[in-house]
């Protein structure tokens, strides 16, 4: 039998996560040899680790393992674990991964320390403190990690479950995806996935996650037709027991007699506590599938799969979950953070365009609050792919939901242009979508901040520009200024009887002002008339 070498499989990550074991395993099951580097680094020089660090430094040892790491790229059919820091440097990352396919392992800080606890030999750990060291180095190395496309979670799995996995990447079976953990209160971190193709392999990524029990999806009358097959397709293969529950399109189910109808079925299903809620739909089959979730049974587990742009790059993050009341939207509702957000872009082929753009007001938004060169991108050529789209707009809204996961400070900032937004959708008895009117809320938002010296009266008229260019409105017509604003007293996000405005004050830094005065909301809100007398 011949046989064509294949590309070196590379295992890094941080001290502590398995790498050599893994690599070992992995090697012992393709037949392959295996190298630690480590050890090899230790058997040319005839010294401990330890001790190269403490006699000739740390960039001694950098440069030997970057020469064994040249070395080895010629070679093929190994199995390479390497050291903690090998892949830091750029250049190493990229010498690695243009000749091998390279697996980033990771685990939580706590299952890192009980890996080393009997470890004495770990010289960027010596002395105490150990978690705080773990802590600081981790941080330090993330956003090279982070760069390495495969990554693996090994926490509380065993050596055999994570080489497995490996293997089924070597082998080209396991999908590639980028991994964007979110740190929830209380220990309920998760994770979002985000690639394409993802919807097939949602199974596995539960089961990866120790998400398993009996299914029940709901979805929406416009997305099931399209997407609940090939899910339940997924489940039926991987042997998981799953049922759909289909319920009416539309935020004008979003209420408490839906998810009385929802509690129903998971009745029927028998659903118990071992089971899991998964939600395929926009925000509005997200918040309700989430509040069922949080409530029924004093709480399943649950997992987010955003069908809409808008659920992607906001409601699918942050553990909000709520339904309306005949009063107002978001009335009643309950933090129920997911085990898991699988977002796949393929599902937006169907998504009608106008839900697109809407969707797009939110991008711009995160944009203006933290990330201007997401901004400049929609201002000219728009990022590369929609993946690397809804990436950007996601990593800002999971910093802030970090940050302030239940709305004590600066999760405000999300409400960005939203206070004219609500007044707007309201006065309209929702004719104009949200969407559309947060794009007129943001650009009413930064008139009145230039309008106060807050920020140059460029970043209005940029803002404009992208709204514009993103095809959303940037007029309003039909609608009375002094109507809208008597609409914002009755906004559920007003603090004290205070009408609270999130203004910027450049691109990628806006603030909270409760102070500002009903004229210069007016004068905000009449700019946005087609013809607008002055401003
Ligand atoms: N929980 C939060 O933090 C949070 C944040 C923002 C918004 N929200 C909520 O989200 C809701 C808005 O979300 P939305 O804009 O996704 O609304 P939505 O769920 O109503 O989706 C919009 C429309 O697109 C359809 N659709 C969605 N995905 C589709 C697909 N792939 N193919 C075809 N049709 C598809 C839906 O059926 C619907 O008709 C609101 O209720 C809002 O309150 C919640
Ligand atoms: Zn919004």
């Amino acid at each position: 039998m011949t046989h064509s070498p294949s590309p070196n499989i590379v295992i890094t990550g941080f001290m502590g996560v398995g790498k050599s074991a893994v690599g070992r395993e992995v090697a012992a099951r393709l037949g392959r040899a295996f190298i630690d580097m480590d050890e090899t680094i230790e058997r040319q020089t005839g010294m401990s680790i330890a001790d190269i660090f403490a006699q000739h430094g740390e960039e001694v040892f950098r440069a030997l393992e970057k020469e064994l790491l040249r070395e080895l790229s010629f070679q093929k059919d190994l199995v390479i674990a390497t050291g903690g820091g090998a892949l830091a440097p750029a250049e190493n990352r990229v010498m690695a991964t243009r000749t091998s396919l390279v697996v980033c392992l990771t685990a939580g800080v706590d299952a890192i320390l009980e890996r080393l606890e009997t470890d004495e030999s770990r010289p960027l750990l010596a002395g105490n403190n150990r978690r705080d060291k773990i802590q600081t180095l981790l941080a330090r190395r993330a956003a090279a990690y982070a760069e390495i496309p495969y990554q693996i979670d090994t926490t509380g799995r065993t050596v055999a479950e994570v080489a497995e996995e490996v293997i089924a990447l070597a082998e080209g079976n396991a999908p590639r995806y980028l991994r964007l953990p979110v740190a929830a209160p209380g220990g309920r971190d998760y994770d979002i996935a985000l690639g394409a193709g993802l919807l097939a392999h949602a199974p596995r990524l539960m089961a990866q996650r120790d998400v398993t029990g009996d299914v029940i999806v709901v979805s929406d009358a416009n997305v099931a037709p399209h997407w609940s097959y090939p899910l339940l397709d997924a489940f039926a293969q991987a042997g998981v027991r799953a049922k759909l529950i289909t319920l009416p399109a539309g935020e004008a189910h979003k209420n408490l007699d839906t998810i009385r109808r929802l509690y129903d079925r998971f009745l029927e299903a028998e659903l118990d506590r071992s089971g899991v809620v998964v939600a395929l739909g926009g925000g509005v089959i997200g918040d309700m599938a989430g509040f069922a979730a949080a409530t029924y049974l004093r709480g399943v587990r649950f997992v987010q799969i955003p069908t809409s742009l808008l659920a992607m790059v906001d409601a699918s993050v942050g553990g909000k979950t709520g339904v309306d009341l005949p009063q107002g939207k978001n009335l009643v509702g309950a933090f129920k953070q997911p085990e898991l957000v699988i977002i796949d872009p393929d599902v937006l082929a169907t998504l009608p365009p106008e839900e697109f753009r809407n969707g797009l007001a939110e991008v711009i938004k995160h944009g203006i609050i933290a990330d201007p060169e997401l901004f400049t991108q929609l201002e000219t050529s728009g990022p590369s792919s929609l993946e690397a789209l809804i990436a950007r707009a996601l990593r800002v809204k999971i910093g802030i939901v970090q940050r302030d996961p239940f709305e004590a400070g600066e999760r405000a900032h999300l409400n960005l242009g939203h206070t004219f937004a609500h007044a707007i959708e309201r006065v309209s008895d929702y004719a104009i979508p949200h969407g559309q009117a947060v794009a007129l809320g943001l650009i009413a938002a930064a008139r009145l901040a230039a309008g106060r010296g807050l920020c140059p009266p460029e970043i209005p008229r940029r803002i404009e520009a992208v709204v514009e260019r993103l095809g959303l409105p940037t007029t309003l017509s039909g609608y009375d200024p002094a109507a809208i604003l008597a609409a914002m007293g009755t906004d559920k996000k007003r603090k004290q009887g205070k009408v609270r405005f999130v203004l910027p004050r450049a691109i990628g830094d806006v603030g909270v002002y409760d102070d500002v005065r009903k004229d210069e909301v007016l004068t905000a809100l009449h700019s946005l008339l087609p013809n607008p007398s002055h401003g």
